[in-house]
């Protein structure tokens, strides 16, 4: 595949302001409001790394299918009929026509309506009428795109020579979502947002809970007040709140300890093409999920858990994603520019596939809190959007407490040199 091209006097002054980067310190506004940045944005990271876009639960059959925009491209996330995930191009190898049109659907073979080319779920071209004598339809396969499922979250990459460091990422990662088995899980509700803002600014929002205490009031309930904190900077009136994470953290080490649940930090967020942060940690309030008093949202754990209180693992990846493993429920979120100063955030709350809608869980109850987080964050990335395109901006730095961002913003420009010397 050919990566995206950039003309020469834009590559200049981008590279310029990828060289002069001061570390710890936000961007400079061209990368947050430029159409250059985007499709470099587009070039160097969206078109060569891995990036989340779905989850097995969104195709559960065979044909089943959901189509994801990257920029210019149109992707084919489907099951074949050999119940395999597969990521296919949706260009036609007619003439180019788009196949697929809906964002999510069921198909029987891949039909398209042009001149009616007819391509089965793995991509093989199986049909195309009044063609010469000769003409060889093993050549004419819809084009793969690489994919990869883990533990049922389906990264694509649309690069010719994916990232090789991803497949030990997802052996690292395995364990720890395992025991969740999103496999067995279905859809309960999903969101589209689309956020006034240059999708650096949303993933570098969702980096840093130094806004969580006062932007957030029904995610923080499960918080413990004490989030953000360094041990040994505790403010004296939340020592009794740190005691109570104390106690809580220790009750889940135990629990995850005598089921073989692995739920170390390990934070590997730059200084790889694959990067990526995952962690279990314990809950306030009842410790079950993210809902406002902390008690599980859906009455059906998942996978084979045979209790609730399992806390939150979660794992962040670069460049687009991070997810929440509860004991009840799973969520995703996964990020896609749409423009300069527009971003596509999904997120996608799965249950167990066994659990009935008002039976087992309220969906208004399953997607309050993030869907009033996710507004909120909306609103935050918004403001800094108006505000970094305004001629006072300049960047100023980042907060002990936003390392993460740090780590992000140095991966990106880790990708952005990357490319400028391929
Ligand atoms: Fe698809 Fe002609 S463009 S069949
Ligand atoms: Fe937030």
């Amino acid at each position: 595949m050919t990566a995206l091209a950039e003309p020469a006097s834009e590559r200049r002054d981008t590279a310029g302001l990828v060289a002069r980067r001061l570390p710890g310190h936000a961007l400079e506004a061209p990368f947050y409001v430029s159409d250059e940045f985007l499709a470099l944005d587009l070039a160097a990271v969206f078109s060569r790394h891995w990036i989340f876009v779905a989850t097995e639960a969104e195709v559960p059959e065979a044909g089943d299918y959901v189509t994801i925009d990257v920029g210019p491209y149109s992707v084919i996330v489907l099951r074949d009929d050999d119940e395999q995930v597969r990521a296919l191009h949706n260009v036609c190898r007619h003439r180019g026509s788009r196949i697929l049109h809906d964002a999510a659907g069921s198909v029987g073979n891949l039909v398209c309506g042009y001149h009616q080319w007819t391509y089965s779920t793995d991509g093989t071209l199986m049909h195309a009428g009044q063609q010469a004598p000769g003409f060889d339809k093993s050549c004419f396969g819809l084009k793969q795109v690489a994919v990869r499922s883990v533990e049922g979250l389906i990264f694509v990459c649309l690069a010719a020579d994916p990232p090789a460091d991803f497949d030990d990422v997802a052996a690292r990662i395995t364990p720890y979502l395992a025991p969740h088995q999103l496999r067995t899980t279905k859809v309960a509700a999903q969101e589209d947002l689309i956020e006034h803002a240059n999708w650096k600014l949303v993933m570098e929002n969702n980096r840093e809970c130094y806004h969580c205490e006062a932007g957030h009031p029904e995610l923080t309930c499960t918080f413990f007040p004490t989030y953000g904190y360094a041990d040994d900077e505790i403010p004296k009136r939340l020592l009794p709140a740190h005691s109570r994470y104390l106690e809580a953290t220790s009750e889940l080490e135990r629990e995850c300890d005598a089921r073989g649940f692995p739920y170390a930090l390990i934070s590997e967020l730059s200084g790889r093409p694959t990067g990526f942060r995952v962690r279990r940690e314990a809950l306030d309030g009842a410790g079950e999920s993210y809902t406002r008093d902390g008690r599980a949202a859906s009455r059906i754990l998942l996978g084979d858990l045979d209790t609730p209180r399992m806390g939150r693992l979660s794992l962040h990846f670069q460049p687009n994603s991070w997810f929440h493993f509860l004991g009840d429920h799973i969520v995703t979120f996964s990020v896609l520019p749409l423009a300069a100063d527009r971003t596509l955030v999904r997120t996608t709350w799965l249950v167990h596939a066994d659990a009935v809608e008002g039976v087992d869980y309220d969906p208004a109850t399953l997607t309050e809190v993030w869907h009033q987080t996710n507004a909120q964050d909306g609103a935050f990335v918004a403001r800094a959007q108006a505000g970094v395109r305004d001629p006072a901006y300049s960047p100023g730095p980042y907060a002990p407490t936003e390392t993460d961002v740090e780590e992000f913003v140095a991966w990106y420009i880790e990708r952005l040199k990357e490319y400028a010397n391929r």
